[in-house]
This record gives C-alpha cells, structure tokens and sequence, in this order.
C-alpha cells in the first residue's frame, strides 16, 4: 500500500468556509474529500465574530473529515483581507571571488528577509524573486557564478497581528493545529494557473465575497501582493438598495440575471423580483445592469491602479486570470479585458483527480490551492516539471528547493518554538 500524504487546505472566506483534503502523490494531488459551510463571521476577509467563525470552519471540516475517512488534525489555512501587504526587499552577502555555493544563495536570502517589520505586523512569505551578482542583475540561479557580491531580491508578504492571530485563534477552538498560513491569491495560483503563467508573467485577481487579491507573478515566483477591500457582496448590497430587496433577494437575483454592464442584456428580457415589503414587481432585467455597472468600473478601476503599481502593463505577458466566485458576474471577464487593456481569462482549480463537480468553479480555487500548494498535478512528469521551473531547469537540488518552497519562508522562521511554528507535511 503506497503512503499517504495527507494535507487539508482550509479556506476562511467572507462568504463561505471550504476544506479540501488532498493526498499529495508523487504522480500529483488526489482530492480525497471536500466541505463547505456558510460563513458569517467574516467581514472583508478578516474575522469579526470568533464563535460563528468556529462553527462555520467545524461544520466544513467535519464534512470533509468524513467524505475523506480521515480525522483531519492539521491544516494549511488561507489568510486575506485588506491588511495584508506585499514590499520588494534585497539582501547582500560577500563570496570573496569563490563560486557562488547553495549556502551563499541561502544566506543572502536569510538578509533579505531581515527587512525592518513593524511589530503589528507579521512576516507570512518571503519569496525569493532573482539575484544580482557584481552588479549583474536578472539572475535567476547564481550558484556555481564567480563573484564578490551576491545579492537576493525578495518580495515579502507581511499580515497585521491582530487579524492573524484571530484567524489562528478560530482554527485552535475548532481543534485544529495550523500547519502553514498561505497569502490566499498564492494559494489559489497553484490551483488556477499554469507554470508558464507563472514564469512569462501573470496577474492573478482572486474576486471573493468580501474583498479582492492580487498576486503578481514573473520568473515563476510571486512578485507582488495586495488586497483591496471590495468584492462581490458589493455588488449585491447595490442592488439590495437600488431595488429595496433583501440581500439573499439580491444574491439570487446577481446570480441569475445580473450583469456587469448594460449592453450585454437585451432590452426584451425581464425579471420578477420580490421587494423587502412582500410585493412583487416585473423590471427589465438591464436594470440589474445599470445598477452593477458602476461598481464593475469602480473595481476595474482599482484593478487597473494595482496592475500598474505591479508593472503588469509591462510584463504582464500573459495577462490578467480572474478567480474567485465574484469573476462569475455575468460579462464581466469580458468587460475587465476592455477595461484593464490585457487579455483576462476566468480560472477554476485546474482537473485534479478525484476532484468534485460541485466544487469545480472559481470560488474553490483557494481552498484546492491550499491542499495542493507546494504541488504542482504535473510534477511527476519530468518535462513538465522542466518547463515549470523555466528558468531553473539547471538549479541544483538544494536551490530548487529553494525556490519551490520559496512561499514557506514565512512567519514560522521568526517564530521557531512559537504557536506558529512551521510542521512538515506529515
Ligand atoms: N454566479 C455568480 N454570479 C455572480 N456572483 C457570484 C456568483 N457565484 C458567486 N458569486 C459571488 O461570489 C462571492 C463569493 O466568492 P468566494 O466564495 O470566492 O468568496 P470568499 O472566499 O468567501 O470571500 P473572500 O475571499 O472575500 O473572503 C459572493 O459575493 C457571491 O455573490
Ligand atoms: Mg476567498
């Protein structure tokens, strides 16, 4: 019997909370159970009822727990929310005109990561993006160069304490031990895109509920982070106003006959919709659009601001992959490409084995990411795995490790001993 490696990814949203249980093979993940719960104790990402919160992550857990047959002890849980923020830092070490060895590659990380981090915030990622030796920048793999001066690009990820600790205190009284703690549009890269997005250079947008991250993505690592705290619970809310519905009214109706701006709907088509005070009317179904289209535009707009503080306009080659369950907007894919001015495509979890039907669309992206993170489906295939590293192909071992892992150097290197401390898959 082959040994299992069992990992359950765990994401908190604002709208719902979904486990995945994945055994991470050598010839790529098996998705062995899936849960999901309602989630109400979130706002913007961030955990604002700790109860709720609890009872959302043991009802998903149980649930996953038992489609799966194993008694899920640890987890890899997302983190989102307008608080997180992503900086470029770098970090020298002298070679003294020897060859450039894994352990110079290491330590010019190690400086890198010293960056100055307020104490309210906390370090997640640190991930290592390309080296400079002797002035010589763009290097994606020094060792075995000869040089004086190696120095270590990193973009690290860091999250306010606060939030943190409250996401980390949900997951302790639900009875869980938390294994790592994943930037969540990072997680969901490793469901959504390929590595040849990764490498060329893509914006990911994962669109939640409560709110919307960006993760920039060049030479097959992460190069920026962000979040800003809109998302499709918005969308809903203005047209629970404009209409004087209730929010569910709203959501169902977004969900079926919404649209992200007006020219998509024919002026023949009209809905029926249910007004807080019981009556009932018939509306053209574009007034759903009129309503939602201002807020598509205002969110392209930050959208377009993040994509040119990242440098995506000019490296982006690959463009922009929306995710998340607010990218199931109706036109609205469409509509960003118009208005961010690069080809956008919709990405859900990538076909995974075992995977579920039900759970196949944009908003599991996450919460499949977190199982697999770390995994990519095709890494048992060594061409595939060549392409993935691009760039890497001629990393030593010790360095592709490295590299692989760059988004495990996070918080649990400043905490050795702590609560946070970082276990090993099992
Ligand atoms: N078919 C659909 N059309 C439009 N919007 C949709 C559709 N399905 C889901 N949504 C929206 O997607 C949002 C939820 O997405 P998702 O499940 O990714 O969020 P979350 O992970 O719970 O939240 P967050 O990441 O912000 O914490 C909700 O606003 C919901 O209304
Ligand atoms: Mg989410």
């Amino acid at each position: 019997m082959t040994r299992q490696n069992i990992v359950v990814g765990l994401d908190v949203g604002t709208t719902k909370v979904c486990a995945v249980v994945a055994d991470l093979r050598d010839s790529g993940p098996d998705i062995l159970g899936l849960g999901m719960s309602p989630s109400t104790g979130l706002r913007k990402g961030i955990v604002i009822n700790i109860d709720e919160t609890v009872g959302s992550i043991e009802k998903a857990v149980r649930e996953a727990g038992s489609s799966a047959g194993v008694r899920i002890k640890s987890v890899s849980v997302g983190i989102s929310g307008g608080h997180i923020k992503g900086f470029d830092s770098s970090g020298a070490v002298g070679i003294r005109g020897k060859e450039v060895s894994p352990s110079d590659v290491r330590r010019a990380i190690d400086s890198a990561k010293t960056a100055y981090i307020p104490l309210d915030r906390e370090l997640l990622h640190a991930v290592p993006a390309e080296f400079t030796l002797d002035g010589q920048d763009g290097i994606t793999n020094p060792v075995g160069m000869s040089g004086v001066r190696l120095e270590a690009g990193v973009h690290i990820v860091t999250a306010a304490v606060s939030p943190m600790q409250n996401l980390l205190k949900c997951c302790g009284k639900a009875g869980l031990e938390v294994a790592e703690v994943v930037f969540s549009p990072l997680a969901s890269s490793y469901a959504v895109l390929t590595q040849e997005e990764k490498s060329a250079g893509t914006v990911l947008i994962d669109m939640g509920g409560g709110s919307t991250g960006i993760a920039f993505f060049k030479g097959g690592s992460l190069r920026y982070a962000s979040v800003v705290a809109v998302g499709g619970n918005h969308f809903t809310n203005d047209l629970a106003v404009g209409l004087h519905v209730t929010m569910n009214e709203a959501e169902k109706l977004k969900r079926e006959a919404g649209a992200a701006y007006e020219s998509i709907v024919p002026s023949s088509e009209e809905i029926q919709i249910t007004q807080v005070g019981g009556q009932r009317r018939t509306l053209p179904r574009k007034y759903l659009a009129e309503i939602l289209q201002p807020r598509c535009e205002e969110m392209l707009d930050l959208l377009k601001e993040e994509i040119r503080k990242c440098g995506g306009y000019r490296n982006a080659i690959c463009g922009v992959v929306i995710t998340g369950g607010a990218s199931l907007l109706t036109g609205f894919g469409e509509m960003a490409e118009v208005l961010l001015g690069l080809p956008v495509r919709t990405g859900a979890p990538r076909e995974i084995k075992g995977f579920a039907v039900a759970f196949e669309g944009p908003a599991y992206s996450a919460g499949v990411g977190l199982a697999t993170y770390g995994q990519e489906p095709e890494s048992g295939k060594a061409a595939q795995t060549d392409a993935m590293h691009g760039v890497f192909s001629r990393v030593t071992d010790l360095v592709r490790d490295i590299f692989r892992h760059a988004d495990h150097f996070h918080l649990n290197n400043r905490k050795e001993g702590g609560v946070l401390c970082l276990k090993s898959r099992r």
